[in-house]
């Protein structure tokens, strides 16, 4: 007998209350309801880390974390291939050069090889991505960051409760980033939050997301310098720099809502996933990314690739999309192919002088730098798993195994 199909509200009902909340109270300056402490004290306690920054995306957490960390003119950031261009972006944003390196053939997360093989004096941080919802393998990652002393930050931005060896994915590296961006597990349409253990370094993420302003502290929600300290004329406001990447008090009480319901929408997700799996399973030419034994895959998509030469990417889509499937996206461009890299080769080329941090210090963008990813990713393929009613999950795994079917049957 099949079980009774479930569903789940696409928003948490909880956040009309809450934004009402919000609401009710009103905008005045530096007072508030509570909620982005309440996102940031209960995100934090949730993914084992003692602080939680709010901002207003999930690449601006990543810059926070660069520039707490110290990233800046010249330093090198590793980085893996298969993520999204936020993530090398986030290091350029801070005048540093991403050192953009392979994935393991079969998790597609960054190499631990890859790695090892691109430290050098000038590597100031690693940042494993946590890639469609698998963690990379982090233990090695640390290891090799301690004897550097190096600074990991784990991009968790599509990995909400994914696990690595026991521990929750954001709790092991010295940040971990996460974002609310429309698409996400939790979602308040665009947002993000930065956890992190460390005083010191959480201290400086809250200010570098903040402008720099001297007074705050790691409370939560303390994102606004009070009144009674910046009324008097005298008042110095700022020793430090940073950018204003502050999240909305209204996303913040959307996010909290999301996040109190967290394990349900974990759970729509890996049910979709698990669908998806069965089907994959059974075919012989779609291999789907490895969760490796002691991993959770979160599943942000369920990711595959399409391993037969002879059958076309955009004919299984369109198989796919004619019989009423949802489609599907072929991954991102590998980073480094991504045409803007191959523009700043040439712009330091033409005028080392504008450069003078790149100069003599960039890599060459190119093909043939990450043979594995490159090889890999004109073949992938991402299934969504936001259904938010298993019935639909279902329907699309049936139309799924019709279409892989399909393929089998034609080229036998
Ligand atoms: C792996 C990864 N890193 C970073 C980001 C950036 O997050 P945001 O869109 O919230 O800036 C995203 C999401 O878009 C992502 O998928």
């Amino acid at each position: 007998m099949q079980s009774p199909s479930r569903s789940i509200p696409r928003v948490a009902p909880r956040a009309y209350d809450y934004v009402r909340q919000v609401l009710d109270f009103g905008f005045r300056n530096a007072h508030s309801v509570g909620m982005t402490a309440r996102l940031e004290r209960e995100f934090a306690e949730r993914f084992g880390q003692k602080y939680g920054i709010a901002h207003c995306n999930g690449t601006a957490t990543m810059q926070s974390a660069l520039m707490a960390a110290g990233v800046g003119v010249g330093d090198e950031v590793i980085v893996p291939s298969f993520t999204v261009f936020s993530t090398p972006a986030a290091v350029l944003h801070c005048n540093a050069v991403p050192i953009i390196v392979d994935v393991d053939p079969e998790t597609w997360t960054i190499s631990v090889d890859a790695i090892r093989a691109h430290i050098t004096p000038r590597t100031k941080a690693i940042i494993p991505v946590a890639i469609c919802g698998l963690p990379a393998d982090m233990h090695p990652i640390m290891e090799l960051a301690a004897a550097h002393d190096i600074v990991v930050m784990e991009d968790n931005a599509q990995c909400i409760l994914g696990h690595y060896k026991g521990r929750v994915a954001g709790s092991i590296g010295h940040f971990a980033s996460f974002s609310f961006q429309s698409s996400k597990t939790i979602t308040c349409g665009d947002g993000g939050i930065l956890v992190c253990s460390d005083d010191e370094l959480a201290l400086a993420a809250r200010k570098a997301a903040t402008i720099g302003f001297k007074d705050l502290t790691l409370k939560p929600g303390d994102n606004v310098v009070s009144e009674q300290l910046r009324c008097h004329p005298d008042y110095q406001r700022h020793d430090s720099f940073g950018w204003n990447q502050r999240l909305p008090e209204i996303a913040a009480a959307v996010a909290l809502a999301e996040l109190e319901r967290v394990d349900e929408l974990a759970e729509m997700r890996t049910y979709a996933a698990s669908a998806f799996d069965r089907v994959v399973n059974e075919c012989d030419w779609m291999i789907a990314q490895k969760t490796p034994e002691g991993y959770v895959n979160a599943y942000w998509t369920y990711t595959a690739r399409i391993a037969r030469e002879d059958i076309v990417w955009a004919d299984v889509r369109a198989a796919f999309v004619e019989r009423g499937g949802d489609g599907f996206y072929g991954s991102y461009q590998p980073a480094h192919l991504e045409p803007f890299f191959a523009k700043l080769n040439r712009a330091v080329d033409e005028n080392p002088e504008r450069f003078p941090h790149f100069a003599e210090r960039l890599p060459r963008y190119e093909s043939g730098s990450c043979p594995v990813w490159e090889g890999i990713q004109p073949r992938s393929v991402m299934l969504k798993t936001n259904y938010f009613n298993t019935r639909d999950a279902d329907r699309q795994a049936e139309i799924l195994a019709e279409t892989l079917a399909l393929f089998a049957a034609e080229t036998a």
